[in-house]
């Protein structure tokens, strides 16, 4: 399973790329406005030099959301986002207009991520659009007391009875058992917010292990 880091924020994406497991980036526009410093002054060519920072960082998909509603401008800011590298992917969220982009974009050669997708039958269309990527939002579902697991699970066996080639990025990732879960169900990927990588290494039996040989290591050095 690929791992995506699920953030905008440089220092977040240069310490998971160092880890040598980083295979691409997921922003949205809440990630984006969460590292502006001055809203007043953060122009559009501020967001592209951003994304193009990021790109620089990793070697591997970054995906870049459109901000517009209709399928038209969607497609025009699609072309802008993908002219800053060549690893943009273009993030559109699942509607009807969102769908005619991707159709579009994907005829183009662009790669495209289809977002906010909350069923099977959303997942379907992603891919019959021809979508790079669709991001199932597990976390957001589990928020409302239904199964974002299940989701994946659904998309995956739809998916495979096809042979749709769009990859399944586990997104709104919470916690590290959504990642090991996406893992079971064989989905293609998993955008993990930077604090969750972290607590993927974790275990405290690892922790009370590593002090004892610490502590006997010690001993021996005498
Ligand atoms: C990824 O593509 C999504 O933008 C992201 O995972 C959403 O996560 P959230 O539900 O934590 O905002």
């Amino acid at each position: 399973m690929k791992f995506f880091i699920d953030t905008a924020n440089l220092d977040e994406i240069r310490s998971a790329a160092e880890l040598g497991m980083l295979d691409g980036v997921t922003t949205n526009p809440s990630l984006i406005a969460k590292i502006v410093k001055d809203p007043s002054n953060f122009t559009r060519r501020d967001f592209f030099d951003h994304i193009a920072a990021i790109c620089d960082l990793v070697d591997g998909p970054v995906s870049a959301e459109v901000t517009s509603l209709d399928a038209a401008s969607m497609i025009k800011e699609g072309e802008e986002l993908a002219a800053i590298h060549d690893n943009v992917t273009i993030k559109c969220p699942l509607t009807i207009d969102g769908l005619k982009a991707i159709r579009h974009l994907s005829e183009a050669g662009r790669a495209t991520n289809a977002t906010l997708v909350f069923s099977p039958s959303q997942a379907i269309l992603a891919a019959k659009a021809g979508a790079s990527f669709v991001s199932p939002f597990v976390g957001r579902l589990d928020d409302i007391s239904a199964e974002g697991m299940a989701l994946v699970e659904d998309i995956v066996d739809i998916y495979d009875n096809y042979g749709y080639m769009t990859e399944v990025i586990v997104a709104s990732v919470r916690h590290p058992q959504h990642v090991v879960e996406a893992a079971r169900i064989g989905a293609d990927i998993a955008t993990i917010p930077y604090s969750v990588i972290r607590q993927l290494a974790v275990h405290p039996l690892t922790e009370s292990g590593l002090k004892k040989f610490m502590e006997d290591a010690a001993v021996m050095k005498k």
